[in-house]
């Protein structure tokens, strides 16, 4: 009698759990995408590229702005994804993306920035197999 009061109780208290998770994952009102370069930085690029750019299991991106001197080609490599890291074009807006995009070459690069090409003293691009 008690064992049968017991497992009534547990289902009740396990198909409320099921709710919860059935509701509660994903709401788009619950999370507000951060909106700053920053922002996204933090949220979403620091755990592999480190929180300075300074890589970890993705490259650092000190050297974005000389490896991709117009930053349409950074923007794609980041919308698209390139070979460990998913594409973020589902994820991000192109505004968001360019934003971030823009919060590494200006916050990370050594002294270049977004407009100014800074194809002066970087080192030869890597030409790719
Ligand atoms: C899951 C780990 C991971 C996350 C999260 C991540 N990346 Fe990456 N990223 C990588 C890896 C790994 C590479 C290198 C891929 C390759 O070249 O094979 C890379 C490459 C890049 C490159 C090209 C760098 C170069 O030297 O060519 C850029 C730019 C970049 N990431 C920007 C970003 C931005 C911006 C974000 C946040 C929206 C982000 N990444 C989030 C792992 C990640």
């Amino acid at each position: 009698m008690w064992s049968r009061g017991g497992s009534r109780i547990l289902g009740l208290v396990a198909s409320a759990a099921l709710l919860v998770v059935a509701c509660g994952g994903g709401s788009d009102e619950a999370y507000a995408p951060p909106k700053t370069g920053a922002g996204i930085y933090e949220a979403s690029c620091a755990t592999c590229h480190g929180k300075s750019g300074q890589g970890f299991v993705g490259p650092s991106l000190v050297d974005t702005a000389v490896e991709y001197p117009d930053v349409a080609d950074e923007i794609a490599v980041v919308t698209n994804g390139i070979g460990e890291m998913p594409a973020w074009g589902g994820r991000f807006t192109t505004k968001q993306i360019a934003t971030v995009v823009d919060y590494t070459r200006t916050r990370f690069a050594t002294g270049s920035s977004t407009t100014t090409n800074p194809n002066t003293s970087g080192p030869p691009a890597p030409s790719s197999p």
